[in-house]
């Protein structure tokens, strides 16, 4: 932990991420010890709120039954008003600061600044906290800042550059929150302290990887926001490519963040920009009882838009280890079940003795119900001498019964209270990613390519499962994974 006060700043602090998100995951924080000491919590927003209101707001988001931990936390948050374009209001906030940390000296003293802001004050508002809030000689600062980062290269890139001109590269951490997700933390472990892992994860014993992201629910209201940006800049540029990366990455050479983050980027240079007939498109319309609306429905959502809130796209890492395997991205709203998975199929067993085997898969279970397992195939036990598809089953809430698994937010706000940034975005991998989707997107966008159409509450796109088949994937239809239920 730090010497001297340590101050978080949150920036937006009367809208839906800072309620939803950073203030639970800094009362969970709280609650289990791991905020420094000397720790307070500084909201700032445009609107004027009185602090009693502010802390009821920030209360009625947090979950808890220890309400004298959640009273404590309260006590730590403090509420400020301001522009986010304005000297006088950041000279404010700054005074405001000084205040709460008891000295003007910034000796000793940390800040982090959380921008849980729209992208249109992005700029000023990171360019108002360099001059005015900025701790000199001998205090830290950093920056934590959320997507989207850009719409596509050249909108990424000006951002970048606007916010090099007033930040260090080591002082901004970039949140991808599938980086603080337990199961995608786990993922270097799995494949780097495992020897029987690392010995077959290459294109000899893989055939394929699917990495599916499915939310049983629609744009709910946020098809103002969506629309803009659509599924393939929502989740699979940023929260599926990540976890691309770490799954195909080489074993770094040290755990630290740069080693690790040098790795990813080599991936991420492997893969060639993506293709319009690499890729299926789709959007929903209303389920078939017509209880749940179509996306073009969504009195937000623009009359006719083609914004696909489905997609699935396969990607081809061109180096020694994963040359001709096809990672296959997949992401959508409004199907059958919520779920994020990896699956990797291996190859088929060569002179295989058995006619019925089916192709192992190691699956990594990311939510609901975070599961590692193995599919393999197993003698039926008795006398028979048939064969029986079966597994070997890490199921987190059979194996780790008490463990409590953080919120991603939790996880990542406490790697940038420790300064660690192993789990936040580089600006090179940035980069990388939105020069593999720019030329998809601006051709999607470019030509109007109109998806195709899904029902809400079905499978996705009929064109999907096809899509996937002819890259490899085998199913087998005669297996289901029951997760454990305690
Ligand atoms: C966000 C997207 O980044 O991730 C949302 O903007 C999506 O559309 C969310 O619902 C999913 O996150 P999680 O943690 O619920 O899987």
């Amino acid at each position: 932990s730090e010497s001297g006060p340590t101050t978080i700043v949150v920036l937006g602090a009367s809208g839906d991420l800072a309620f939803k998100k950073t203030y639970p995951a800094l009362f969970g924080l709280f609650a289990n010890s791991f905020l420094p000491q000397t720790v307070k919590i500084v909201g700032y927003a445009r609107s004027a709120i009185a602090l009693p209101d502010f802390r009821a707001r920030v209360s009625s988001k947090i979950k808890t039954t220890d309400q004298a931990a959640l009273d404590k936390f309260l006590q730590l948050c403090t509420y400020v008003s301001g522009k986010y374009d304005d000297a006088p209001s950041f000279q404010n906030l700054n005074a405001f600061l000084e205040d709460v940390e008891g000295t003007k000296d910034p000796k000793g003293k940390t800040r982090v600044f959380y921008m849980a802001l729209p992208p249109s004050v992005f700029i000023p508002a990171s360019t108002g906290l360099k001059h005015w809030c900025y701790l000199g000689e001998g205090g830290k600062n950093r920056l934590v800042v959320e997507k989207p980062f850009g719409k596509d290269l050249a909108s990424s890139q000006e951002l970048g550059t606007a916010l090099a001109a007033n930040w260090k590269e080591e002082e901004i951490y970039r949140i991808d929150h599938y980086l603080g997700k337990e199961m995608v933390k786990s993922l270097m472990v799995l494949r780097f302290a495992n020897v029987l892992f690392g010995a077959i994860w290459n294109r000899n014993h893989i055939n394929n990887v699917q990495i599916t992201f499915k939310e049983k629910f629609g744009t709910d209201g946020r098809g103002g926001y969506f629309d803009e940006f659509g599924i393939i800049r929502d989740i699979m540029q940023n929260h599926l490519l990540q976890v691309l990366t770490i799954l195909a990455m080489d074993r770094p050479v040290t755990l630290s963040a740069e080693d690790v983050r040098n790795e990813k980027v080599k991936v991420l240079r492997a893969i060639k920009p993506l293709t319009l007939d690499e890729t299926i498109l789709g959007q929903y319309t209303a389920s078939a009882d017509k209880k749940e609306p179509g996306y073009l429905d969504d009195p937000t959502v623009p009359h006719g838009s083609t914004t696909p809130t489905y997609a699935a796209a396969v990607f081809k890492i061109h180096n020694e280890r994963w040359e001709g395997v096809p990672f296959i991205l997949k992401c959508g709203k409004a199907l059958e079940e919520s779920k994020v998975e990896i699956r990797v199929q291996f190859n088929d067993v060569a002179g295989n003795l058995y006619p019925s085997t089916v192709r192992n898969e190691l699956v990594i279970r990311l939510q609901p119900k975070e599961a590692v397992y193995m599919k393999l195939m197993n003698k039926e036990p008795g006398l028979s001498t048939d064969l029986h598809v079966t597994e070997l089953d890490l199921s987190y809430e059979k194996r780790y019964k008490d463990a409590k698994i953080p919120d991603a937010y939790e996880s990542l706000i406490l790697d940038c209270l420790k300064g660690d940034h192993s789990n936040f975005v580089r600006d090179d991998e940035l980069e990388l990613a939105w020069k593999i989707f720019t030329p998809l997107l601006h051709k999607i966008e470019g030509e109007k390519i109109q998806p195709e159409l899904y029902q809400y509450g079905s499978r996705g796109p009929a064109a999907a499962q096809e899509f996937i088949e002819r890259h490899g994937f085998q199913r087998d239809s005669s297996y289901k994974w029951v997760p454990h239920t305690p």
